[in-house]
C-alpha cells in the first residue's frame, strides 16, 4: 500500500510516532507531511524529535510537487494523526491551499481510505457538523479515545488501542492491543 502519514497540531504527537514505528517500509510505500502547527507540538511532546522509518519521504508542505497532490496518483490511504479540529473543518469544506490538505481532498474524490484521528474533546457543534460532513462524504473519524478494559499498564500501551484500530482500518495486521475475549478462545 502507499500510505500518506499526516501529522497535525493537536495533542498525541506520540499516536504519530507509534503509528510510523510500526508502518513496515518494506511492505509499504510511507509518505509523510506536517503542518506548520506540528512542529510546535512536536517539541512540546516529542522533544528528542520524530523518527521516521527509514525510507520513509518527507514532504514539504507548501510544494503541490508530491504524487498525493494529484488525483492521478493518489495514495491508497491517508491517516491525520493526530488530527487538529482546525485541519478537520478545512478538510470537510474542501479548503486545499497545502498538499496535506489538498492530499485529504484528493483522498476523498478518489474514493480512498481517509482516516482522521482527532483528540478534542468536548465537542462543539461546528466539530460535530464537521464530523457529519466527513463522515457523508466517507471519511473514517477514528477519535483518540483508548480502551481499557485490558488493563494497559503503561502509556504506550494505553496509546496503541488507538494505534492498533487505525492499523485496522489500514487494513494492516497487528497485535497492538489484546481483543475482546480473544484469551478465552
Ligand atoms: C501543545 C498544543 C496542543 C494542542 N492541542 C490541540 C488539540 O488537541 N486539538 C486541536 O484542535 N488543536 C490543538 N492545538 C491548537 C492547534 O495547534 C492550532 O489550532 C493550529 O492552528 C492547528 O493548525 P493545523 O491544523 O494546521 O495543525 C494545540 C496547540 C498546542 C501548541
Amino acid at each position: 500500500m502507499k500510505i500518506l502519514v499526516a501529522i497535525t497540531g493537536a495533542s498525541g504527537a506520540l499516536y504519530a510516532q507509534r503509528l510510523l514505528d510500526r508502518l513496515d517500509p518494506h511492505e509499504h510505500e510511507i509518505h509523510v507531511v506536517l503542518s506548520h502547527y506540528a512542529q510546535a507540538v512536536l517539541a512540546q511532546e516529542l522533544p528528542e524529535g520524530l523518527r521516521l522509518p527509514v525510507g520513509a519521504r518527507m514532504h514539504g508542505l507548501q510544494s503541490m510537487n508530491a504524487p498525493f497532490a494529484s488525483g492521478s496518483n493518489p495514495m491508497d490511504a491517508m491517516v491525520v494523526i493526530p488530527c487538529t479540529m482546525g485541519t478537520l473543518g478545512r478538510i470537510a469544506h474542501g479548503l486545499s491551499g497545502d498538499v496535506l490538505l489538498r492530499a485529504a481532498d484528493v483522498a476523498l474524490k478518489e474514493r480512498k481510505k481517509l482516516i482522521l484521528v482527532p483528540r478534542e474533546t468536548p465537542l462543539s457543534l461546528v466539530h460535530v457538523r464537521n464530523y457529519e460532513l466527513l463522515l457523508l462524504a466517507g471519511a473514517t473519524i477514528l477519535p483518540a479515545n483508548p480502551s481499557f478494559y485490558h488493563r494497559p499498564a503503561t502509556v504506550e500501551q494505553v496509546m496503541d488501542t488507538v494505534v492498533g484500530r487505525v492499523m485496522d482500518h489500514l487494513g494492516i495486521a497487528n497485535n497492538l492491543a489484546p481483543r475482546w475475549q480473544e484469551e478465552k478462545e
